[in-house]
């Protein structure tokens, strides 16, 4: 079948949809907007459909609680959309690490419907999935209808994330912007935390930056280092400022040398232009990319991520706050594994020393310390006190490895607020992991 032949309108796209399905879209700017957008309008005929997701952009309709009985949503990553529904009670996250979370969900579930943007077709018939191939391709292989939303506006990106015509059942054409993730500004702790980092990062080095604030501010630390490498799960709009200024280009890489390595790219309107037919950016499979074995080919690979709150024992809980689901492990635990198995491969944890917390009896919010004796009750470890290395705030550096949990007592709480030090030991006296 041709091209035009598979175009069809959104009503016929959504009247695929039955009771009982499962659904399957892509991360991020990957996931299928315009289908998700309309679908709530099966409600009434459909019932017990699973949409599942990871690190969804907008807060589609069907989310809502109204639709509860017609749909159930699965999160491989929350986001602010994510945790807005999950009050509503027909939510559910889905633990992994994501090099495996494709893996292991096709074990669990089989996909009925695959929806994700793409590229437009260029003259041999490919799409490019364009932004992510973190489990895409290996869900589109297994579904039994695979729906794509050919998108002039995203961009065409290479690796292992091109998809033939004949791969795919029914397109939708659809026109909207490639959803962004905007930068947010750095401030004085960034800088500090900055500055420390960059003091462990070699010319030539290979790095990886993490989701959130931190990581992305640390990439304005590196700007007078040279010829460093990218093999990363996220690529950010950090990383290609580097790559631009020309810090990185992967000249001294041991693993795809001059390729920036990356399973997604999520960002700014710049990094979407950055990635479009650009031959040092390889997006490949999640699975390969993220596993710590591939990591750890990288000689001299940094991993840098963050974390909302790290005990005394070095237990890094960045995904909840308390029982309550925030965003995922996500690579978390991968880049940091994969970082400590390079030839002089380091992992950095980076978070600020304290967090501005709603006080859930006055309303007011109040200074908390993120480093603290014991997680919240319910907190999920997404980086285990064995696979923790250095940890980083704006009042120094922490170096866990091969550490006991004495000294780990001791260098962590270095590194806390000043205001919270005292307090901390005789803490950590009361619960017996000092003497
Ligand atoms: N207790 C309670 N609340 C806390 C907290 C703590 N210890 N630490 C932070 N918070 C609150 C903040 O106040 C903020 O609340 P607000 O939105 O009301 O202001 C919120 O949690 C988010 O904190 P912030 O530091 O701004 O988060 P971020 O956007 O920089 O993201 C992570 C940080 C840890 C959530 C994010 O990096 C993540 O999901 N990491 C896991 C995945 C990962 O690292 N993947 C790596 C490869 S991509």
């Amino acid at each position: 079948m041709d091209y035009s032949s598979k175009v069809i309108t959104i009503e016929k796209a959504l009247e695929l949809v039955k009771s009982n399905d499962q659904i399957v879209t892509g991360l991020g700017a990957a996931e299928g907007k315009e289908f998700l957008k309309h679908l709530h309008q099966v409600a009434e005929r459909v019932s017990n459909v699973t949409v599942t997701n990871c690190l969804p952009m907008s807060d589609f309709p069907f989310m809502k609680e109204e639709y509860k009985a017609s749909f159930f949503i699965d999160g491989w990553f929350y986001s602010p959309a994510l945790r807005k529904a999950h009050k509503n009670g027909n939510i559910s996250f889905i633990p992994n690490h994501l090099h495996l979370a494709g893996a292991k969900r096709l074990f669990h579930v089989k996909p009925n419907i695959y929806v994700g943007s793409a590229s437009k077709v260029d003259k041999h018939g490919f799409v490019s999935l364009s932004t992510s191939n973190t489990y895409e391709k290996r869900m589109i292989e297994a579904a039994d209808i695979v729906i794509i939303e050919v998108n002039p506006n995203f961009p065409v990106t290479y690796g292992d994330l091109e998809l033939h015509l004949d791969q795919i059942d029914y397109i939708l054409e659809v026109d909207y912007p490639v959803p962004v993730l905007p930068d947010a500004p750095s401030n004085e702790k960034d800088i500090l935390i900055g500055k420390q980092i960059a003091a462990f990062v070699q010319d030539g080095d290979c790095i990886q930056f993490g989701i959130g604030g931190i990581p992305n501010a640390v990439a304005n630390a590196l700007v007078d280092k040279k010829d460093l490498g990218v093999h990363t799960e996220m690529l950010t709009s950090g990383l290609m400022k580097l790559a631009k200024l020309g810090v990185v280009n992967g000249s001294k890489k041991t693993l795809h040398r001059g390729k920036m390595v990356c399973t997604f790219a999520l960002g700014t309107d710049e990094l979407y232009d950055f990635i479009d037919q650009n031959p040092s950016v390889l997006i490949l499979d999640g699975n390969y990319v993220n596993d710590p074995a591939i990591i750890g080919q990288n000689d001299n690979q940094i991993s840098i991520n963050t974390t909302l709150e790290i005990d005394l024992t070095g237990q890094c809980c960045s995904e909840s706050i308390g029982s309550v689901q925030f965003s995922g492990t996500g690579g978390q635990a991968d880049t940091a594994i994969g970082a400590q198995k390079a030839k002089n491969g380091k992992s950095f944890i980076a978070l600020y020393s304290t967090a501005m917390v709603k006080n859930s009896e006055t309303g007011e919010r109040e200074e908390i310390s993120k480093i603290v004796p014991q997680l919240k009750p319910g907190a999920a470890v997404s980086l285990s006190r064995n696979d923790v290395d250095y940890v980083v705030t704006e009042y120094g550096v922490a170096a866990l490895r091969g550490t006991n949990i004495r000294e780990r007592v001791e260098r962590l709480i270095q590194i806390a607020h000043p205001k919270f030090r005292e307090e901390l030991y005789q803490q950590a006296k009361e619960i017996g992991i000092v003497g």
